[in-house]
């Protein structure tokens, strides 16, 4: 089960479209998904069309999965996701408003950093991966998704400030990989809403001067059917599946997919045959 974090403290950068639509992409792969919207404005949660479900009238959202007031397979929301002739089903667990007390509900917990990392802990192995949609800051539930998380993915708009962001963003990454979570990586940096003004190409060079093959090579251009998606709770492979947006989405599931396959470690004999004394 691979847990990625999908973050940078930017607002509008595309996280949220990145979380929903490679969801939707890794489902039409086959893949077992959890989505956990870890972001209060719920983007995700509401792109996807899905209710809330209510226990004694408060939600049962990931912050009361976290607080313990609700446990987690009361949480799950189920999306349908369509793969061809069949159904796939993308999970996910919601936020709500409510998540704006998330740092005064667990101010007295002591491991208040390890919260989503023992929640995740219980399922592990459930799914093939799980996606922490992340909200635009560097606070408590973004450490809690770094803490739990072995990669990060970092969607980047080619901006003049992208750049900026980025170093406080990997700063953090940097503390983390010190204490916390030693073995957390950059999974990959993701350039979206990508057109072809000339500062977007510039910003572009940078990165990939920067980060070299951590840089997924698929960009994520602007197109107006991503944006209009979510309004008809819709992933882009449902909304509009011959539009660029989509072509993209996919080609980056590929990119992905090959670059999981390259990582594959090959186990050494030794390992298959303690495996098979075991
Ligand atoms: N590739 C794209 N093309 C067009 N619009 C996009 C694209 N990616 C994101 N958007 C739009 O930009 C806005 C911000 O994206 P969002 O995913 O919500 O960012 P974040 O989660 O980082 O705040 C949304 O209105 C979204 O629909
Ligand atoms: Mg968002």
């Amino acid at each position: 089960m691979k847990i990625i974090a999908i973050m940078n403290q930017k607002g509008g950068v595309g996280k949220t479209t990145v979380t929903v639509n490679f969801a939707a992409g890794l489902a039409r792969a086959g893949r077992k998904v959890l989505i956990i919207d870890a972001d209060l404005q719920a983007n995700t949660t509401i792109a996807f069309g899905v209710e809330v479900k209510y226990k004694n009238d408060s939600a049962c959202d990931l912050l009361s999965v976290l607080t313990h007031t609700c446990k987690i397979e009361e949480s799950l929301l189920i999306r349908p996701i369509q793969v061809k002739n069949k159904m796939s089903q993308i999970f996910i667990i919601p936020a709500t408003i409510a998540l704006s007390g998330f740092d005064q509900a667990v101010r007295a917990i002591p491991a208040k950093q390890l919260l989503l990392k023992q929640l995740l802990f219980e399922i592990e192995g459930d799914y093939d991966y799980v996606l922490i949609d992340c909200p635009p800051s560097l606070g408590l539930m973004t450490i809690n998704a770094l803490v739990a998380a072995h990669e990060v993915f970092i969607p980047v708009q080619p901006e003049f400030f992208a750049l900026q962001g980025i170093s406080q963003l990997l700063d953090t990454v940097k503390l983390l990989q010190k204490n916390l979570n030693t073995g957390l990586k950059i999974g990959g940096v993701l350039c979206t809403r990508f057109n072809r003004r000339k500062i977007h190409q510039e910003v572009l060079s940078c990165l990939e001067e920067r980060f070299k093959t951590t840089l997924f090579a698929t960009k994520i251009h602007e197109n107006i059917a991503i944006a209009e998606a979510p309004s008809f709770g819709k992933t882009i492979f449902e909304y509009s599946p011959q539009s660029n947006g989509a072509y993209d989405f996919d080609l980056l599931i590929k990119e992905f997919l090959n670059r999981e396959v390259r990582q594959m470690t090959i186990p050494t004999l030794q390992q298959v045959f303690k495996q098979v004394e075991k």
